[in-house]
């Protein structure tokens, strides 16, 4: 174990100093993974879930503060049955399986998007994860599930929609900041650095509002077979980037504003 680590410090040497806050991740490729092996793709969710075990260690190894992963969309309802059904016995599993070492590393877990659509046990084991690992100080690990940036934004405009028809609100005060209170993000910082694997080049409805300054890296690697190094490089590849945030290069070096750890 410490032969790997040490050869992957060598092969991506990381600036502890600029790390990025929040990495999200768009885990995709399970199937493909599955179908080139002949396996079925309930095989490839089982490999991917490994993948995230790896991933989320790797996370909390380096000190990322916050990991938000990409398990289901909300178009992904429309996938055949048994494929759902096996991803929540896999979920179940997963988290079942991950408490102690959760409580362990001190991450506190959290599930955000349309929870209520989940089933009901499922519901039960991230509400129950969430309240055995709420004390973790050293990472904020959190979960996608039926989760759709549109919806997550309309939402926010239908919420704000009811306080000024109830009186308690004016148009005129709404803005970015009280916008991104009413998103599931609220507790979280945006996201410094996006990851898709799988070789595709776009967002399918992932933290759209949030990912505005994001940095995006997008690797051919399907998912199950990203682990470890493939982290690490994915954080380092962030750290050879310019963030500008509209600035100048100049801005940038005098404020310092750049500086993802803010
Ligand atoms: C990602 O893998 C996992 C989920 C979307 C649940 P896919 O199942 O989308 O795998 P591909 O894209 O078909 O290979
Ligand atoms: C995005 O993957 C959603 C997750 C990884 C959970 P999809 O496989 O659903 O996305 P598309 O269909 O390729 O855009
Ligand atoms: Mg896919």
């Amino acid at each position: 174990m410490t032969d790997t680590s040490a050869s992957l410090e060598s092969l991506y040497p990381l600036d502890r100093q600029r790390l990025p806050a929040h990495v999200a991740i768009i885990m995709d490729g399970n199937g493909r993974w599955a179908q080139r092996r002949g396996l079925s793709r309930v095989r490839g969710h089982a490999a991917g879930a490994e993948s995230v075990r790896a991933v989320v260690r790797q996370a909390r190894k380096i000190g990322i503060s916050y990991l938000t992963l990409y398990a289901f969309s909300e178009e992904n309802w429309q996938r055949p049955s048994t494929e759902i059904r096996a991803l929540m016995a896999l979920l179940t599993r997963y988290l079942h399986r991950e408490l102690k070492e959760m409580q362990d590393n001190r991450i506190a877990f959290r599930a955000i998007g349309n929870l209520s659509r989940l089933p009901v046990e499922v519901q039960r084991e991230l509400a129950k994860t969430e309240a055995a690992t709420a004390e973790g100080t050293e990472m904020v690990l959190t979960l996608a599930l039926s989760y759709g940036a549109r919806s997550e934004i309309v939402a926010a405009a239908r919420a704000l929609a009811r306080e000024v028809e109830a009186g308690r609100l004016r148009p005129e005060d709404i803005d970015q900041a009280r916008f991104a209170r009413h998103l599931f993000t609220v507790d979280l910082p945006d996201p410094d650095l996006l990851i898709r694997t799988s070789g595709e080049f776009r967002l399918s409805n992932f933290l759209l509002w949030q990912s505005a300054y994001t940095e995006l890296y997008f690797t051919p690697t399907l998912w199950p077979d990203f682990r470890e190094e493939e982290f690490v490089k994915a954080v380092w590849e962030y750290q050879q980037r310019d963030r500008r945030f509209g600035l100048t290069q100049e801005q940038i070096r005098q404020t310092g504003i750049a500086n993802p750890r803010r």
